[in-house]
């Protein structure tokens, strides 16, 4: 299937590794060249040399923290410099920490708020300009099934993921006629880092084992696995791609059907 991304442009945040990666090597892997957002600087350009390498199209990777407007601001000025317009966002720069309701700090639930939630309008609210001008451009917003099922123990996630999908949405109704689709990305548990310190914590907090905390999210889900980055990546691109030109405003799980809350702690 031709995907029609060929010297398209592309904006990924959070991709030094994990899903971001895994999206921005996708994306180049069809001929997109791709601008990458870390905080790391020595990850973020390993990465943008490696899938270069691996896919012959221009990698940028650019340092900046997500959390801060300026940063978010000096990322996409740079991108159009060395690319020229964005037609493709998509963003992954996101973490929010596991906890109950009595356990978690203030600051906790602001850094969860201010990088899933504002980070995405921040990053959106920078680029989508570019692309309401030209008449055309593809946001895929990678957000979090707990925005759309019981959270439990991830609530800070749960909470900032609602808002994201609620926000995709009005954009998709102020866009729209623009010619500017935006949809969000769903995953369940996915094979990265991220669930790795996650898988952790629940184990902590539960008083089990890392294993333990693995087989009670392998049952939670009716596939009976956690999803894999490059799983997510594919379904990224293909709504980044115009193949899907009537889906907008769309909020598609990908998480083998996980509909109930992971870390109940009633769950046997
Ligand atoms: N993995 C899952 O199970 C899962 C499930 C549902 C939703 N998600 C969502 O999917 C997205 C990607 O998750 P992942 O599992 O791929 O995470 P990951 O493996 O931890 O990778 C996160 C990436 O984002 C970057 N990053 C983190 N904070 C940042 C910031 N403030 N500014 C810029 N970049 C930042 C990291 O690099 P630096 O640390 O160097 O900045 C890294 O490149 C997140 O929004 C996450 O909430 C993940």
């Amino acid at each position: 299937m031709d995907l029609q991304l060929i010297d398209k442009v592309a904006f990924v945040t959070g991709a030094s590794k994990g899903i971001g990666r895994a999206v921005a090597s996708n994306l180049a892997s069809e001929g997109c060249d791709v601008i990458i957002t870390a905080r790391g600087q020595e990850e973020l350009e390993r990465t943008a040399a490696e899938i270069a390498a691996d896919t012959g199209r221009r990698v940028f990777g650019l340092a900046g923290d997500m959390s801060k407007d300026d940063d978010v601001m000096r990322c996409v000025a740079t991108a159009n410099e060395l690319l020229g317009d964005i037609d493709i966002l998509v963003t992954c720069a996101g973490s929010s920490p596991g906890g109950l309701l009595e356990e978690l700090t203030e600051d906790q639930w602001m850094q969860s708020l201010n990088l899933k939630f504002m980070g995405y309008v921040r990053t959106v609210r920078a680029v989508i300009p570019q692309m309401r001008k030209r008449g055309s451009g593809a946001i895929v917003l990678v957000v979090g099934n707990d925005g759309l099922k019981p959270s439990y123990w991830e609530m800070t996630a749960g909470a900032a993921n609602a808002a994201d999908i609620n926000f995709a949405s009005a954009l998709a109704e102020q866009y729209g006629r623009y010619g500017v689709r935006v949809n969000t990305v769903n995953p369940g548990p996915v094979n990265t880092d991220r669930w790795d310190t996650l898988e952790k914590a629940f184990a902590r907090d539960m008083g089990t084992d890392q294993a333990t905390a693995r087989k009670r999210a392998n049952a939670s889900i009716p596939l009976g696995r956690i999803t894999e980055p490059d799983e997510v990546a594919a379904l990224v691109t293909f709504l980044a791609s115009d193949i899907s030109a009537s889906v907008h405003g769309a909020h598609i799980p990908i998480d083998g059907a996980q509909r109930k809350s992971l870390m109940d702690r009633d769950t046997p």
